[in-house]
């Protein structure tokens, strides 16, 4: 299965097993934002741009954390996304270091 990440350059990943979409990232050093890891922070929100189908359902973190428009909006928590096929994915990027 494939993971475009698209607010790294379009970074396309191939990976085959069943992991979150945090630890693809940071595997394959993508680049997207976190800080618990755990699905307290909301750090690591993103938007799944294509393939939600495959991935898990929200999880209870990610109902307490996540408004429902972010919802509607097809954004999640990178740390509890688990994704069991092809995905592309975007994030806002932060300007701290600038
Ligand atoms: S890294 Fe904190 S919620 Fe995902």
């Amino acid at each position: 299965m494939k993971v475009s990440f698209i607010t790294n350059n379009n970074q396309v990943v191939d990976f085959y097993e069943e992991t979150s979409l945090l630890r693809v990232s940071i595997r394959y050093k993508a680049g997207m934002p976190f800080k618990c890891g755990g699905g307290m922070c909301k750090t690591c929100v993103c938007i799944i741009e294509e393939g939600m189908e495959n991935t898990n359902k929200l999880t209870k973190k990610e109902l307490n954390i996540l408004s429902k428009d972010e919802i509607e909006l097809s954004k999640r928590l990178a740390c509890q996304t688990i994704v069991s096929g092809s995905v592309s994915v975007s994030w806002e990027l932060k300007n701290n270091n600038k």
